[in-house]
């Protein structure tokens, strides 16, 4: 079966088509509009393996498979698996609720299309999908500059929503209270719940919060946010994350601003989003996950690649993309050096990301830098594997050896590391100053911390 769609973006002289998308079981094919090639062929099209430079007017052709059923990018506009993630919960119900019911015979990649219809506009990047270009005009058309703020009742009705869907209590989830406040909303990918939502952008937040986009509301200014909501079974996590933030801030990193707020007894992280200009319009935003997913048939998983393999990848972007190879692999070890130090193995490929097209692409700021190995779930050195040579040594030779990879000689790769230790000497001291996160999570990080720290700085004495 053929299913068709169209996908749309927003430019600064209004929305324009990028192209028609057809899926069927065996590929995933998609054609740009004369219109949106005559932005050029740097212009950020369906994915940067995808872009409009490489195809112009052939389609762009994705072989489907088990796992990509659709192509990989537009796979991260479907709200995602987990039961945590309250998009699913609320799409799934509006699409159980439709008065032909048709939805409810729906099962499998017809029932993830259905949401891919219905949320894959407004989220995460540049990419607006819609069934076809008359519900994309009434969507465009009924998009208000400025959404009215809810008043503190409802507003109080859509948190204890937010905080029964947290819960898991999804019977007792008010969908309805979360969609009419804030509209069907976009997704955002990741294991902990999230909105996207707009607020004020003063120094601190009061829990006001508005649509996805609102620019003003009574002469204050909003920007739009990704809003993470602290699950309870991880406990502390905002407040780690935060200090993570704050860390990569003093270590010069570049990092958006985020908000930390406790409301009806939910602990909140907003992160200011870079995928948005000031004026609102959408930015290119694509994973690594996405790239090589597209660029590789037998890439199915953070597994199947390796951080080496990684280093190379960044070189043959560079071939379709303008990227400065040497500053983004050095970036990328640096990160994945202080990620080492702090306890956050969570570094894989969708934490990882691109922003802007073909015509100059950077590394996204840093963001989602929670040390999550303070969990034992979570507790792994490194999400994408290094693969070790015994005869380079043991696991800290191997990652000095691996700074290679990335483009940089051994004395700047030993400095890089020393740098890296020296900005997160005092990390195990603040992070047991939080006295929000259960000390069992702190002692299990600060333990890790240490021994990773300890290894790092035996291989830096070896002069290796
Ligand atoms: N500040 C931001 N601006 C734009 N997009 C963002 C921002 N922060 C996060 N995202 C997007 O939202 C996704 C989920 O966010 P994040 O990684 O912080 O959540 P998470 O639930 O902690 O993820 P994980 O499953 O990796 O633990 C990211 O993969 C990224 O695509
Ligand atoms: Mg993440």
């Amino acid at each position: 079966m053929d299913r068709h769609a169209v996908i749309w973006t927003r430019q600064p002289s209004g929305p324009i088509k990028m192209g028609d998308l057809v899926v069927t079981e065996a590929e995933t094919r998609f054609s740009y509009t004369p219109q949106f090639l005559e932005l050029g062929p740097g212009a950020a099209g369906l994915a940067l393996l995808s872009s409009p430079r490489l195809f112009g007017r052939d389609p762009v052709v994705f072989q489907n498979r088990d796992d990509f059923p659709l192509h990989p990018r537009l796979m991260s506009l479907i709200p995602g698996e987990g039961r945590r993630n309250i998009q699913r919960q609320i799409y799934t119900r509006m699409l159980l609720a439709r008065p032909d019911r048709a939805a409810t015979a729906l099962s499998g990649f017809a029932f993830e299309w259905e949401l891919l219809l219905l949320a894959g506009h407004n989220g995460i990047g540049h990419l607006d999908v819609f069934p076809d270009d008359l519900v994309a005009d009434a969507f465009y058309a009924k998009d208000a500059p400025s959404a009215p703020v809810p008043a503190a009742a409802s507003r109080s009705r859509f948190w204890r929503a937010v905080r029964d869907d947290v819960a898991l209590d999804v019977q007792a989830m008010d969908a309805e209270a979360v969609a009419e406040m804030l509209g069907p909303t976009p997704s955002a990918g990741g294991m902990i719940p999230k909105l996207l939502v707009a607020i004020p952008d003063q120094p601190r937040w009061d829990g006001a919060f508005a649509r996805p986009g609102t620019r003003e509301v009574a002469g204050r200014r909003y920007v739009d946010v990704v809003l993470k909501i602290e699950p309870v079974e991880y406990a502390g996590v905002a407040e780690l994350e935060a200090l993570c933030l704050q860390l990569h801030v003093d270590a010069g990193f570049q990092v958006p601003r985020w908000w930390r707020a406790t409301l009806d007894g939910l602990e909140l992280l907003a992160v200011e989003r870079f995928d948005r200009t000031p004026e609102g319009l959408p930015v290119a935003m694509e994973s690594l996950y996405s790239v090589f997913a597209t660029g590789r048939r037998e890439f199915n998983s953070n597994q199947d690649t390796d951080l080496g393999e990684m280093a190379e990848w960044i070189e043959k972007l560079a071939a379709v993309a303008n990227l400065d190879v040497r500053a983004t692999q050095r970036e990328i070890y640096r990160r994945l050096t202080v990620a080492l130090c702090t306890g956050n193995g969570d570094m894989h490929l969708q934490n990882l990301s691109f922003l802007g097209g073909p015509e100059k692409v950077i590394l996204s700021p840093v963001y989602d830098p929670a040390p999550m190995r303070a969990w034992p779930r979570h507790d792994v050195r490194l999400a994408v594997p290094l693969i070790p040579e015994k005869a380079i040594g043991g696991f800290a030779e191997n990652w000095l050896a691996l700074g290679r990879r990335y483009g940089m000689t051994r004395p700047q790769v030993r400095e890089l590391v020393t740098w890296s230790l020296e900005a997160t000497r005092d990390y195990p001291a603040q992070v047991q100053a939080l006295a929000a996160v259960p000390a069992a999570r702190r002692e299990r990080l600060c333990d890790t911390v240490r021994r990773e720290r300890a290894l790092l700085e035996k291989a830096l004495d070896a002069k290796v």
